[in-house]
């Protein structure tokens, strides 16, 4: 059976943060670990100035994700894991992709509609603060997922609109072009924690409600002792509906140690404990990471290498499926030209006419193609084009004398010697 390839990629804005950890990096560090899948994790940098237009963030972002996921376990030498501004196919099919996308499916894009319906409520005009790169947000996430012919994307259920999107690029170009791309399926799941942050809002940079995940342990301890919690003294029962904290430890604990905290909320645990005994529980988890983390980022080089390395091995499948897409859509070398093309770029088209090429052995070649493009003559390799250029030469001088082929050139199938002969007198008169 052939392998269920994941793909999912992480936006390089900002530092990685326990929400981060828990509903991405962590999921995909075991996943990665199935047998039967191939794996597919990248640093989404092009995606990053969409959003920012501060470099040094961008690149210290980008540093600090990737140490993350290999902090979290992530076996590089596994799976394909890799920056996509590394990969210049991506753009190229963004291109591709653009093409066969109505700009209507892209007006109802989450992101942008959200900036619209902002700027209307704000009275202001429709496209304030909207970059065509916002815009082209999907196109170019469609290129990620496609590039990789990738099958599950697992991602949050805010981003399975651009999934949906990317299938429809990917049947709009396979109805022109052919079947050449995979339709991708978004992957939510549903058992992977949406942390919520310091406030019970989501866990996120812009509530600025987040727990540092590589910060020092003592501002961890200080983050985790502002969760919000209620007013109850100790010994008072407490809710663990609705409790931020209680929702972070479940995250991290065994179904026996939730069982443990429920009932230690029950029977009117401290607020204080509550958070202690978390703050020991995430630092169980993250202090044996932290150490490979720090070497990371203080060795940046190191991860550079790594990452270089993955390029290279996801090029090694971009690279040939970009070549066929490119020939699908037309962007061809000439000397395949069709009938259908040559008719329309010359008038001169009724006439048969010599191709010189060169092909991948290196070698050098000609065909001879009648007034409709169709193959009469195919010549073997040469080693120069000069001297298929003079074996070219010696058959018109020749015309009308017997053909001479020697070996250096075939009649097509279906072809007679003598349709050679007629063609090169034709060439020889005009
Ligand atoms: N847009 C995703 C996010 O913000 C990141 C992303 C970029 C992505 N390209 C992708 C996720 C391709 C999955 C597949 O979360």
């Amino acid at each position: 059976m052939s392998p269920v390839r994941f793909l999912t990629g992480i936006t390089t804005t900002g530092t990685p943060h326990l929400g981060n950890y828990v509903g991405a990096i962590r999921p995909t560090v075991q996943a990665s670990r199935r047998p039967g899948t191939e794996n597919f994790y990248f640093l989404a940098d092009y995606h990053a100035l969409i959003k920012c237009d501060e470099p040094a963030r961008i690149q210290r972002s980008t540093l600090e994700i990737a140490a993350c996921w290999l902090a979290a376990g992530l076996d590089w030498e596994h799976v394909h894991f890799y920056r996509q501004s590394d990969i210049p196919e991506i753009p190229e099919l963004t291109w591709l992709l653009t093409c066969v996308t109505g700009k209507g499916i892209l007006n109802r894009a989450h992101a942008y509609k959200a900036q619209v319906d902002k700027n209307n409520a704000a009275g202001v005009d429709v496209d304030a603060d909207v970059s065509a790169g916002l815009f082209m947000y999907p196109v170019l996430m469609a290129a990620d997922i496609l590039m990789f012919k990738a099958h599950k994307v697992p991602v949050g259920r805010d981003q399975v609109q651009h999934i949906e999107m990317a299938r429809d690029m990917a049947s709009s170009y396979n109805h022109l072009y052919g079947e050449h791309l995979v339709l991708p399926q978004a992957q939510v799941d549903d058992d992977v924690a949406l942390l919520p942050g310091l406030d019970g809002r989501k866990m996120s940079k812009s509530y600025d409600n987040v727990i540092a995940l590589f910060g020092a342990r003592e501002q961890v301890r200080k983050q985790i002792f502002s969760i919000v919690t209620d007013s109850r003294a100790p010994g008072e029962p407490k809710e663990v509906q609705g409790s931020a904290l209680f929702q972070i430890y479940q995250a991290f604990a065994s179904p026996e140690e939730t069982l443990k905290l429920r009932q230690a909320y029950s029977a009117g645990i401290a607020w204080s404990d509550a958070k202690q005994l978390l703050f020991e529980r995430i630092d169980h988890e993250i202090a044996p990471m932290r150490e490979r983390y720090q070497h990371l980022v203080e060795h940046p080089g190191e991860l550079e290498d790594i990452l270089q390395a993955g390029a290279a091995k996801a090029r090694a499948r971009a690279t040939p499926l970009m070549r066929e897409l490119r020939e699908a859509v037309g962007l061809r070398r000439l000397a395949s030209v069709t009938g259908a093309g040559k008719k329309a770029a010359n008038k001169g088209a009724s006439l048969p006419a010599f191709k010189q090429y060169r092909e991948a052995d290196g070698q050098f070649y000609f065909k001879l193609v009648d007034g409709q493009g169709r193959l009469l003559l195919q010549s073997a390799g040469f080693a120069s084009p000069r001297e298929a250029g003079q074996f070219i030469a010696a058959l018109k001088a020749g015309a009308g004398e017997p053909l001479a082929l020697d070996g250096k050139a075939t009649p097509a199938d279906g072809v007679a010697l003598a349709d050679v002969g007629a063609a090169l007198r034709e060439l020889a008169q005009s």
